[in-house]
């Protein structure tokens, strides 16, 4: 029997696979680890599942020299420092493909929402502001014809793009396409690169301003891809026309981040995977992992590190 570290109550079924084949130890708060509790948690652990919220890096690491493997619940690994990982010689698993239409959903679900402007129209309902039908009331963009540019066409931008198919949209994708051109062309740019070194601010001031005037901007991958600050400057000044996020930079964004004052921005609180099957399917997964490295197997959903 190995002993396992869980730095978040997960709800649901697969656990218990983990509890009957192993001594497992659970952060029972309903917030993120911090680091320290982090370390003294995985102290003496041979597996960790964690969560996209907690660092695993060179510091945990060395702190939990019994650790063999780490499982992260989520299918984008930046929280874990890959070189660490390599020189502790640990397995890095993640949950792939089951909340690939889930997070596709929300960010069609975003699209729409922005083109149509419902967060503004659903808004002016309440407050009294719906005075009669009007011919030029809360017109929006029409997605019939209009362009999606998807940037990173893994699972997820192919799962929106076949969204964007039944919808009779026009898909351009950088790869092959240059970002640059997909940028110019696109009348909704979606995104979903994983975050990486390359990949952190691709969206800065220069992309924004590349973008179509009045063009809408989508992101469902990770935060820091889009500089925040250029992103806030860029819907203030009117040339882009709306942002809809469900990941922010950092997360949980403050009530009082400047983004949120900025015109034509909905922000979700990263929930692309939230549905009950798909973080389900991803504990099971995330259970896998742990349970075939822990047993001396590969894990069936690897991190390449
Ligand atoms: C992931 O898995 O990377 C998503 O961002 C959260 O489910």
């Amino acid at each position: 029997m190995a002993r396992v570290a869980v730095s978040r109550r997960l709800p649901f079924p697969a656990v218990e696979r983990l509890e009957q084949a192993h001594d497992v130890v659970t952060w029972e708060e309903d917030h993120p680890i911090p680091a320290a509790d982090l370390r003294a948690l995985c102290a003496g652990a041979d597996g960790l599942l964690c969560m996209l919220t907690d660092r695993v890096d060179d510091a945990l690491l060395s702190a939990a020299p019994t650790l063999r493997a780490v499982s992260v619940y989520a299918v984008g690994t930046d929280n874990v420092d890959r070189p660490a990982a390599r020189a502790h010689g640990i397995a890095v698993g993640h949950t792939p493909d089951v909340l690939t239409e889930a997070t596709a959903d929300i960010a069609f679900a975003l699209l729409l929402a922005a083109a149509r402007r419902l967060p503004e129209a659903a808004a002016d309902v309440r407050a009294g502001r719906w005075h009669t039908w009007s011919p030029d009331g809360w017109l929006g963009l029409e997605l019939h014809g209009a362009t999606l540019g998807i940037i990173g066409a893994g699972r997820i931008g192919q799962a929106v793009a076949r969204r964007a198919a039944g919808f009779g949209m026009e898909v351009i994708t950088a790869r092959p396409l240059p970002v640059e051109a997909v940028l110019e062309r696109a009348d909704v740019v979606s995104l979903h690169v994983p975050l990486t070194d390359a990949t952190r601010h691709l969206i800065d001031a220069d992309a924004l301003a590349r973008m179509k005037p009045g063009a809408i901007l989508v992101n469902t991958a990770r935060g820091p891809i889009v500089d925040q600050a250029a992103l806030a400057d860029a819907l203030r000044s009117g040339h882009l026309g709306a942002a809809a996020l469900d990941v922010t930079d950092p997360e949980p964004l403050p009530p009082d981040d400047p983004l949120l004052d900025a015109p034509n921005v909905l922000v979700l609180p990263h929930v692309g995977s939230a549905t009950h099957t798909t973080r389900a399917r991803m504990a099971d997964l995330a259970v896998d992992n742990l349970l075939a490295a822990l047993d001396g197997r590969p894990m069936p959903h690897p991190v390449a590190l």
